[in-house]
């Protein structure tokens, strides 16, 4: 292939990858983007594997099936719960890559450059191979949090920031002495760089609590594109530094989101140490949370439900880990056939990764216009007969504004305190992901349904049909 076609294929490709990013925006159009970024991907590839640069087809081959193939048998599997750990091994790879591209990059001979350009693409390989680094250890240490392997606490070492400043400096110094040799002397400093700054990547995610591992990985995700990015700088190659710009932006404006829907600055994330119960900012402990907490059953919440005009389920990791979508999905058919202004409140950090009860609730078919942000639906909880909350914690503690001292303090919440009645459904009265206490359980208006949500979902759905269909034989008679 020319590379007159090989620059067109790119140009279309990066356009598809642009649509693909737009159409990701919202769930109407999500599939289409995800179309999108499949014929991206597919162009840029087949355009890359027939450019002159690549001669090598056997190599090609030989790595790309069994990687195709691993591919799409761990991606069939995966559990909607289990993504955010998918994600971040597969980060992983995309640092490691990078780190190799580079060192690789660095190792190859006659590439023809001089002078300013040659130092240009020295500094390239040496941020590309750092930020690589980075991610890659960094991402194994999100993964084997998610994955319950290592403790979702921040690993709080004395004198850990200076620790990473240590770090920084040492890479810094490295830097200048890989810059003042002639390749390849310098891959003593540039192989001594990689392990300070994959010690670097693990610290500083280790240091960062279960709470914040959303904005982690997105975090890791947005270093994963500027580390792609810079393989693109360093192989020449104009794709993969448009895509890799394009996941190093999206990545950090998710992150900032993410910081803002949990009321936390990006630095203090970062610098980690949250969720490990201590109080916020005045150095006091939460206030104790006590209380009796009272239960109802599956008749009372049905009873509770046939009253209601209005209801708004909030869903959390509950009910994904029970599966409990589609039973939800056929109890808001009914109560919606029955005349029940039933709506969705769903906060941005819900589940376990973003837009994960928007992706369920979209595979059960609720409708998208009665699935609502937090932001759009906060006001109306004074105005709503009963609230349902499925497997929800951490989202609808109300301590985030009531107590100063909390770990969550400040970070927004669904008020679902303000209705008539709450029903929380869960197994316990145990705490959520961020370890928080949570004095919902305990307010006068609240009520416990304890139990799997899925199987609490399905008794209610099979009472609100017995009834349907018993009113149904009512008016034939
Ligand atoms: P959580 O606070 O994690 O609470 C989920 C609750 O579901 C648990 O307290 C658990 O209580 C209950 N549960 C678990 N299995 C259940 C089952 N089979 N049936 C019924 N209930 C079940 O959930 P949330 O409110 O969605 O908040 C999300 C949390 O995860 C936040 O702290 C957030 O920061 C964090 N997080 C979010 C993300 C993203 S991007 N969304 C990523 C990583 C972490 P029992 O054990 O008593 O049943």
């Amino acid at each position: 292939m020319s590379n007159n076609l090989v620059t067109v294929a790119y140009i279309a490709a990066s356009a598809l990858f642009i649509l693909s990013l737009g159409g990701l925006a919202n769930q109407e159009s999500a599939r289409k983007g995800n179309v999108y970024g499949i014929a991206g991907m597919l162009l840029a590839f087949v355009a890359t594997a027939l450019s002159a640069d690549v001669t090598q087809y056997g190599l090609l081959t030989a790595v790309i099936i069994p990687g195709a193939i691993i591919g799409a048998i761990v991606a069939s599997r995966v559990a909607m719960t289990s993504m955010p750990e998918l994600v971040a091994i597969l980060h992983s790879f995309v640092g490691l890559a990078a780190v190799l591209v580079g060192i690789g990059n660095y190792l190859q001979v006659g590439h023809g450059l001089t002078g300013v350009e040659e130092t240009i693409h020295q500094i390239e390989i040496y941020l590309g191979v750092f930020i690589g680094a980075v991610t890659f250890t960094g991402s194994i240490i999100a993964f084997g949090k998610l994955k319950a392997i290592i403790s979702s606490k921040p690993l709080m070492l004395p004198a850990r920031h200076l620790l990473n400043i240590a770090m920084l400096v040492g890479s810094v110094v490295l830097g200048v002495q890989f810059m003042g040799v002639e390749s390849p002397d310098g891959l003593k400093p540039l192989l001594i760089m990689t392990g300070i700054a994959g010690v670097l990547g693990l610290h500083l995610v280790a240091g960062i609590g279960g709470a914040d591992m959303p904005v982690v990985i997105s975090m890791l995700n947005s270093y994963s594109g500027w580390a792609a990015a810079a393989a693109g700088f360093m192989l020449s190659n104009d794709l993969l530094i448009i895509t890799g710009a394009l996941v190093g932006s999206s990545g950090a404006i998710l992150s900032y989101i993410m910081c803002r829907a949990m009321n936390r600055s990006f630095i203090s994330v970062i610098l980690g140490g949250f969720g490990e119960g201590a109080g916020k900012s005045s150095g006091q402990s939460a206030t104790q949370v006590t209380g009796e907490a009272t239960s109802i059953d599956v008749e009372g919440t049905v009873e509770l439900l046939n009253e209601a005009k209005s209801v708004i389920i909030v869903p959390g990791y509950g009910m994904a880990v029970a599966q409990a979508q589609h039973g939800v999905s056929d109890i808001t058919k009914i109560l919606r056939s029955r005349g029940v202004n039933v709506r969705f409140g769903i906060h941005p950090v819900a589940g376990r990764l973003p837009g994960h009860m928007n992706v369920l609730l979209a595979e059960a078919k609720v409708p998208y216009d009665i699935v609502l942000e937090m932001d759009e639906i906060n006001e109306d909880f004074p105005e709503t007969d009963v609230v349902l909350v499925i497997g929800a914690n951490d989202t609808v503690n109300p301590s985030a504004m009531e107590d100063p001292n909390s770990p969550i303090a400040g970070m927004p919440v669904l008020e679902v305190w303000k209705s008539g009645t709450v029903i929380v459904m869960k197994r316990s009265l145990a705490s959520g992901y961020a370890g928080v206490d949570n004095p919902l359980f305990y307010k006068e208006n609240s009520e416990m349904l304890f139990g799997d949500a899925k199987k609490n979902i399905d008794a209610i759905l099979g009472r609100l049909r017995e009834e349907s269909s018993t009113e149904k034989v009512l008016a034939t008679v």
